[in-house]
């Protein structure tokens, strides 16, 4: 089933004189428990793409569905609530508030939505990424990659179906880079999500199923 559909999206910044073009028209689509890598070098458009389709920002041109779904067509309400449904974001930088500890950063997202939410998945995925014992942890108790894992495990919270992440291994060395990719691909396994990355990364475009380069404003499928 198709999870995401991009048509012709366009999206300009303006310069002090015009406006920077940024993305001319892309198009793409991607298939539910797919991991899609999108290359592309830095400032081609990756994190802004990234952002358009994850519903973070509005394209100035184009159209994007997620689960079949129109999302510019969404009220701004209606978009907030699909996106704490449907979608998880994992960055770059983790993002992991330093004052609170692993469990308290991993809960404070579900009790600002409002209510109180069944906390058994936070538990399995602890479990899962081998962080149990480090509860109490704060962040910089922890190191890098599992810094980076107990972001990812912030993202999967709300049972997302679909995961954007930018970069998220680019402050990780190799082996932890490894690790967080296999975690992705286990994830894919055992709940069939689906994973969008934008990466500058070899290794994450080795692991993922099907890679694209964004080059000058449109997407160049490489396989
Ligand atoms: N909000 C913004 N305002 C103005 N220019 C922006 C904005 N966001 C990104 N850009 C510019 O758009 C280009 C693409 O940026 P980005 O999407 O971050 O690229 P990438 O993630 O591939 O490195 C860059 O030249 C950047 O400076
Ligand atoms: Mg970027």
């Amino acid at each position: 089933m198709q999870v995401l559909a991009a048509r012709n999206i366009h999206k300009s910044f303006p310069l002090a004189e015009g406006r920077l073009s940024i993305l001319k028209g892309v198009n793409l689509t991607v298939e539910g428990g797919e991991i899609i890598a999108l290359m592309g070098p830095s400032g081609s458009g990756k994190s802004t793409l990234l952002n358009i389709l994850g519903t973070l920002d509005r394209p100035d041109e184009g159209s994007v569905s997620l689960n079949g779904e129109d999302v510019m067509s969404m009220s701004d309400d209606a978009l907030s609530r699909f996106r704490n449904e449907h979608i998880g974001f994992v960055f770059q930088f983790h993002h992991l508030l330093p004052e609170l500890s692993l469990w308290e950063n991993l809960v404070l997202p579900t009790q600002l939505g409002g209510t109180e939410r069944d906390t058994s998945h936070l538990d399995e995925l602890l479990e899962f990424t081998g962080l149990t014992g480090r509860r109490g942890h704060y962040p910089h108790q922890l190191s890098g990659g599992e810094r980076q894992r107990v972001a990812m495990i912030r993202a999967l919270a709300n049972r997302p179906g679909i995961i954007f992440a930018d970069e998220p291994t680019g402050n990780l060395d190799m082996e932890n880079g490894d690790k967080l990719m296999d975690l992705i691909q286990a994830l894919r396994e055992s709940e069939g999500q689906t994973f969008f990355i934008a990466t500058h990364s070899r290794q994450v475009a080795e692991k993922a199923d099907r890679r694209l380069l964004l080059d000058k404003g449109v997407i160049k499928f490489t396989d």
